[in-house]
């Protein structure tokens, strides 16, 4: 099928339309056991009267939900009145430091920014959702998260003390413990990476630390039973430099392909730490699951060959409609025990991102699907979703032309014996309608079961969980 570039800019275009909830027009069936709530974050406002953000990260959050009842869907959006938006609203530029965008500030106040307990940190949550005790709670890459209402979305504030300086919006549940596991970066003279554990926003204890020197940009981590994994890709940033540089957040992260990725091993049982197995170097967003299997840790990812992607996913790149670096779905085995050089295995050629497993059920254990969005070469979200099988790289394919698709959410069916007994929601932009739809495939063939029509388009944004109870 030839690559289709039509209508893709309409994701980057601003959403200002906030509904109320709305239920939606329904085409095909949705299945009658699908409750509960799709709840979705990510920028829908980049262009601001004192100028454009910079990067796609950089525009401001706006959440969406999508409730499901008895066969019917309702909508509702509203952005995310943090202080960041409601600076940027009072004075129509950015007033916090974001990804790629940094506002003018006095050189007093750059110093003051990154050390100084988060009162100058962005809380713009346009990253992730998450719940922690009763808390739903919008993420960003600072340790602000932002708790907000899931049934009215109101914003009802930052909550808890920043547990680092910065922190990866893809914190993992841990059922069998009540807990959520973050992961984050302290700053200083003597930096370090933080793992810590949390039942609610004030109980939170840190479970491994690992000293470093020039800390690596982190997106995610990957969670196992008895340990984490954390690595650190050779895009490094010195601590002082990243707090006096006079630019945006993310620039002041330099390459250092010859220091290889580094591994690191927390013991969540005896809170010990170990490492580093190192490989060849890579850049990556997004880890898929984690496992022990005799005696390994296996870690499987989504590498890139370095961090060009950062400036890929570059607003004006995007809107112009360049293509984005492909990762490959990637598997590491750490023998624990006996840290060293280690390379990676491929486990398919089809190339994915935003990847998303039945988490409830399989994650930090043996699992054989992925979904993702596929990554070819013409414009992000253009390429469709596809379902993987990590043990044979056997790939499926959902895709439609003019119709780009978002993060397929995997929700398993109440009484799943497969793993792949279930749902995927994903947001297309179907740009020849100048809206959005939530798509629902069967997980096991991903066939198309419903399509619900949301009254306007929904910016392109990254990730959302569907709460049984929201
Ligand atoms: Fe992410």
């Amino acid at each position: 099928m030839a690559v289709t570039t039509v209508g893709a800019e309409l994701g980057f275009q601003d959403l200002d339309a906030e509904l109320e909830p709305t239920e939606l027009d329904v085409e095909g069936a949705l299945p009658p056991w699908l409750g509960g709530s799709l709840l979705r974050t990510g920028p829908a406002r980049w262009d601001l009267p004192a100028g454009s953000v910079r990067h796609w990260f950089d525009g401001l959050a706006m959440l969406h939900r999508f409730a499901f009842a008895d066969g019917r869907v309702t909508y509702a959006n509203r952005f995310l009145r943090s202080r960041a938006f409601e600076a940027a609203e009072r004075d129509g530029r950015l007033a916090y430091r974001e990804f790629a965008t940094d506002p003018c500030r006095s050189a007093f106040k750059r110093i003051s920014t990154l050390f100084d307990g988060g009162s100058q940190l962005t809380d713009n949550g346009a990253v992730n959702v998450t719940r922690l005790g009763d808390q739903y709670l919008a993420l960003t890459e600072t340790p602000l998260p932002v708790a907000f209402d899931p049934g009215t979305l109101r914003t009802l504030g930052v909550r808890g003390e920043p547990p680092a300086d910065i922190s990866t919006a893809h914190p993992h549940h841990d059922p069998a413990r009540g807990e959520l596991v973050g992961h984050g970066v302290r700053l200083g003279a003597r930096s370090s990476y933080v793992l810590y554990a949390q039942r609610d926003v004030a109980d939170r204890r840190v479970v491994g630390r690992i000293p470093v020197r020039r800390p690596a940009y982190q997106h995610s981590f990957g969670l196992a039973p008895r340990h984490a994994v954390i690595f650190e890709g050779p895009f490094v940033v010195n601590p002082l430099a990243l707090a006096l540089a006079d630019r945006p957040f993310i620039e002041s992260f330099r390459r250092r392909p010859e220091q290889g990725t580094r591994f690191w091993v927390v013991d969540r049982e005896r809170g010990g730490t170990a490492g580093p197995w190192t490989s060849e170097p890579f850049f990556c967003f997004h880890t898929v699951n984690t496992y022990e299997d005799d005696g390994d840790l296996v870690v499987d990812l989504l590498a890139y060959e370095d961090a060009s992607v950062v400036q890929s996913l570059g607003l004006g790149r995007l809107r112009a409609g360049e293509p984005v670096p492909a990762p490959e779905l990637r598997r590491y085995r750490l023998p624990l025990g006996a840290p060293g050089p280690i390379r990676g295995e491929t486990l398919s050629e089809t190339r994915l991102e935003l990847p998303r497993i039945d988490y409830r059920h399989r994650n930090g254990r043996p699992y054989r699907i992925t979904y993702g969005i596929a990554v070819d070469d013409g414009p992000l979200f253009g390429g469709g979703i596809v379902k993987v099988d990590v043990e044979t790289g056997q790939t499926e394919r959902w895709r439609e032309p003019v119709t780009y698709a978002g993060e397929p959410v995997f929700v398993p069916q109440p009484d799943a014996d497969r793993e792949d007994d279930g749902v995927l929601l994903s947001v297309v932009l179907e740009p020849e309608r100048g809206t959005s739809s939530l798509l629902v495939l069967d997980a096991g063939d991903l066939s198309e079961l419903a399509r619900a029509r949301v009254p306007h388009h929904v910016p392109f944004g990254f990730h959302g969980q569907h709460f049984g109870g929201a």
